[in-house]
């Protein structure tokens, strides 16, 4: 018999395309990109509670906090990040923070002042839409630093200061442990800015960065459900629209996993903030359309679940992704994904992982060409 293999083959180390790779990357993944900012096991009282960003040293964050702002330039998946950016600085440092699309930024004549701190995320560092919006923002006197998951790229020299996410390689045109690891960057940061305008107390960062730490462990068991997953996946595989919504961090969680949907199986899908679905989009709502419902513990909990019961009152099929433990979420969807109890500012990176999933075996059940999907390219060097 002959043994079939190919470079490519052998890349991939045994799994059928590189995003699942890429997904059962992401323990390790975090792990690589925390770890060396994290403050040693054992570190003194006073170190527990503080990320290490020697390259920020010189950035006067309490007169950012107080009279400047942050901008946050990206396109696609990472703008997602950046949303998720945008409350966890804001919740945990007090930084006000602006989110734009890179594509627009320039042609909406922006406000942004010196003293400014305007912050390009982009995996390859080759997207020219952010490349473009990071020389605009420098240009108007902001100081720019890049969160870069590709050394040297053209965003990473241009930018100020660099932040590099270290996912490793990124083959995969729809982005998966490149995410989640800017993400885990961004939780960091905030929790770095956090201290530095005094509004997260040094033991409640030292919770965060222990829970940051214990996060792989975490994500293992998420990737333990692949199998569960791919059966919720076989249920609703005739569906061709689709919902995702979430409410605080769990909002750009939604938007990334419809985005994951339709870029790899070409199946319509959309993300919500849950209080908006009644502006709208919830008169799409039957039983053919499976919406998937973020509803993990923390403090919007209870509001999910009425939203949750509006869609379920006008026959749509709830998937909720819910925490472990929580008794209550059996009864009112059609499907559950548990996933372990962590800090609710960890939630975001925990819960993309069973989206990413969801949307992978429903592109492989369709026959798609889950790693190169139609008209994508990995990046868009073009404005
Ligand atoms: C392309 C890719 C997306 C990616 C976006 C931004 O459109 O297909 O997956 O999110 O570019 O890429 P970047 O490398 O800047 O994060």
């Amino acid at each position: 018999r002959r043994v079939e293999w190919s470079p490519v083959a052998v890349e991939k180390q045994g799994f059928s395309h590189f995003m699942a790779k890429e997904i059962f990357e992401q323990p390790q993944a975090i792990r690589a990109t925390t770890s060396g900012r994290l403050p040693r096991a054992g570190e003194d009282d006073l170190g527990r509670g503080e990320p290490s960003f020697p390259e920020l040293a010189e950035l006067d964050v309490p007169a950012l906090a107080a009279r400047a702002k942050v901008t946050m330039l990206a396109c696609g998946t990472s703008w997602h990040a950046a949303l998720a950016g945008k409350y966890l600085f804001e919740q945990l440092a007090r930084v006000p923070v602006e989110v734009d699309l890179a594509s627009e930024f320039r042609y909406r004549q922006p406000i942004v002042r010196p003293g400014d701190l305007a912050v390009a995320i982009s995996q390859s560092g080759e997207t020219a839409d952010t490349r473009a919006a990071l020389m605009e923002a420098r240009r108007l006197g902001a100081t720019g630093l890049a969160i870069c998951n590709v050394v040297d790229s053209s965003i990473a020299r241009e930018a100020d200061r660099v932040l590099y996410t270290h996912a490793g390689p990124e083959i995969s045109v729809a982005s998966t442990k490149a995410f989640t690891t800017q993400l885990a960057m961004l939780t960091l940061l905030a929790v770095h800015l956090g201290r530095r305008t005094g509004a997260l107390t040094l033991e409640r960062a030292a919770g965060l960065l222990d829970g940051l730490r214990e996060l792989p462990v975490a994500l293992d068991a998420v990737l333990g459900q692949a199998a569960a997953i791919e059966i919720i996946a076989r249920r609703w595989r005739s569906a061709r629209d689709w919902l995702y919504l979430g409410r605080g961090l769990a909002f750009p969680v939604a938007l990334e996993g419809a985005l994951k949907l339709k870029e790899i199986s070409y199946v319509h899908a959309e993300g919500y903030a849950c209080g908006e679905i009644k502006h709208g989009p919830i008169a799409l709502v039957d039983e053919r359309v499976p919406v998937v419902v973020l509803a993990l513990e923390g403090p919007g909990y209870h509001k999910t679940l009425a939203s949750l019961e509006e869609v379920r009152a006008r026959g749509g099929k709830i998937i909720a992704l819910a925490s472990a433990g929580d008794r209550r979420i059996g009864d009112l969807a059609d499907d559950v994904i548990l996933v372990p109890q962590v800090d609710p500012y960890l939630q975001p990176i925990l819960a993309s992982v069973p989206l990413q999933l969801l949307a992978y075996h429903l592109a492989r059940l369709e026959g798609r060409d889950v790693d190169q999907p139609r008209n994508l390219a990995k990046s868009v060097t073009v404005e």
